[in-house]
C-alpha cells in the first residue's frame, strides 16, 4: 500500500483526493489521534512523532509515504525524505502542491491559514516568495479548526462564528486562500461563508 498519515482525521481529505486520482491503489492510513493536535507542539516533538509514525508504516511494508499533515511537512519532511531514500520509499508532503495550486489561480494576494506550528514555521511564505515573488501573502493561524474537525463540528453556528473571528483580518484582502492544514477542508463551508468570493 501507499502509507498516508496525519495527526487525526484531517489526512482523510488527502486520502479522498488520492482515491479520486488513483482508484486502483491500496492505501494504509494512520491518524495519530492519541497525540492530536500536532499544531501546538514544538518542532522537535512534531519531528519525533512523525518519525515514529513513518517507522510504523514502513514496517507494514508501504511502497511510498504521503505526509498528509502540513505541520509534519513543515518540521519533519526533510528527515523523512532522507530516511525514505535509504529504504527506497519515496516521500511527499502537502505544502509544495498547495503552493503550486494557489499560484495557478491567484491574481495578486494569497492568504495562508494553518496551525500555529505551520504558520510559525513559515514554509508556505518561503515557497510563495520563491515561486511567485509578486504575490502579496498574509498568514493566519487557526488552531481551533482542528478541534472542531476532530469533534465533527464542521457546520453550524459554532464553526461559522469561529471562522468569522479567525478570518476577520483577511476580510476584503486575499483573492485566494490556502487551507494549509489538512483538517481545514472539512470546514470549507464555514470558511467560504466568512470569505465570500475567495478561491
Ligand atoms: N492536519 C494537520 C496539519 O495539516 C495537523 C493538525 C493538528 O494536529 O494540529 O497541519
Amino acid at each position: 500500500p501507499i502509507g498516508v498519515f496525519d495527526s487525526g482525521v484531517g489526512g482523510l481529505t488527502v486520502v479522498r483526493a488520492i482515491r479520486a486520482l488513483m482508484p486502483g491503489e491500496d492505501l494504509l492510513y494512520l491518524g495519530d489521534t492519541a497525540r492530536v493536535p500536532y499544531g501546538t507542539r514544538s518542532p522537535a516533538t512534531v519531528d519525533r512523532y512523525a518519525q515514529r509514525v513513518a517507522g510504523h508504516l514502513t514496517r507494514r511494508g508501504i511502497k511510498a509515504l504521503v505526509v498528509a499533515c502540513n505541520t509534519a511537512t513543515t518540521y519533519a519532511l526533510d528527515g523523512l525524505i532522507e530516511a525514505g531514500r535509504r529504504r527506497g520509499i519515496p516521500v511527499v508532503g502537502v505544502i509544495t502542491p498547495g503552493v503550486q495550486a494557489a499560484i495557478s489561480v491567484c491574481h495578486e494576494y494569497v492568504g495562508v491559514i494553518g496551525t500555529e506550528g505551520t504558520i510559525a514555521g513559515g514554509e508556505y511564505a518561503r515557497q510563495l516568495a520563491q515561486l511567485a515573488p509578486n504575490l502579496k501573502v498574509s498568514s493566519v493561524p487557526c488552531p481551533l479548526f482542528v478541534a472542531l474537525a476532530e469533534e465533527g463540528w464542521t457546520d453550524g453556528e459554532v464553526s461559522r462564528l469561529v471562522a468569522e473571528r479567525y478570518l476577520a483580518p483577511l476580510k476584503d484582502g486575499p483573492d485566494t486562500l490556502i487551507l494549509g492544514c489538512t483538517h481545514y477542508p472539512l470546514l470549507t463551508d464555514a470558511i467560504a461563508a466568512a470569505l465570500p468570493g475567495v478561491a
